[in-house]
């Protein structure tokens, strides 16, 4: 079947299978930043924005995104990096691979929480999982980003 979204700003038809998920679809139209780490939705890799909230691409079907906007990591670039280099002054990155789905949570969560408490931010961060590191560090980013103030 035929969907008609909007990703990154442009328009655009996919032919999808019925069965089909998002972050399939996505990587098949070249976006190169969904990963996918678990398939029970319990990691966050796969992590876009779906009409500005995240969403799990992983357990979403690709049919009901018709007439729906899509944000992932490429259409972000610039504030992904200014994250990023936090993150990564933080000690609060290693091998990167939870990176793309961590960031894309975190930018929305500046839109979405105004001067949030360590918990709020660990709460929200709940569905992003990281193998590497002990999220001290990137608890510091996440502050320094949002400019929290205590
Ligand atoms: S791959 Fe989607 S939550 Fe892990
Ligand atoms: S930095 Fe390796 S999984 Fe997060």
């Amino acid at each position: 079947m035929k969907i008609e979204v909007t990703i990154n700003g442009q328009k655009t038809v996919l032919e999808v299978a019925a069965d089909e998920l998002l972050a399939d679809t996505l990587r098949a139209a070249g976006f190169a930043s969904i990963r996918r780490g678990c398939d029970t939705t319990n990691c966050g890799l796969c992590t876009v924005w779906i009409d500005g909230k995240p969403t799990l691409s992983c357990a979403t079907l690709s049919a009901r995104m018709d007439g729906h906007d899509i944000t992932t990591i490429e259409g972000v670039a610039g504030e992904a990096e200014a994250f990023a280099r936090l993150l990564v002054a933080e000690g609060g990155e290693q091998c990167g691979f939870c990176s793309p789905g961590f960031i894309m949570t975190v930018l929305a969560m500046k839109r979405e929480l105004a001067d949030p408490t360590d918990e709020a931010i660990t709460h929200y961060l709940t569905g992003n999982l990281c193998r590497c590191t002990g999220y001290m560090g990137q608890l510091r980013a996440v502050k320094k980003f949002l400019e929290v103030r205590s």
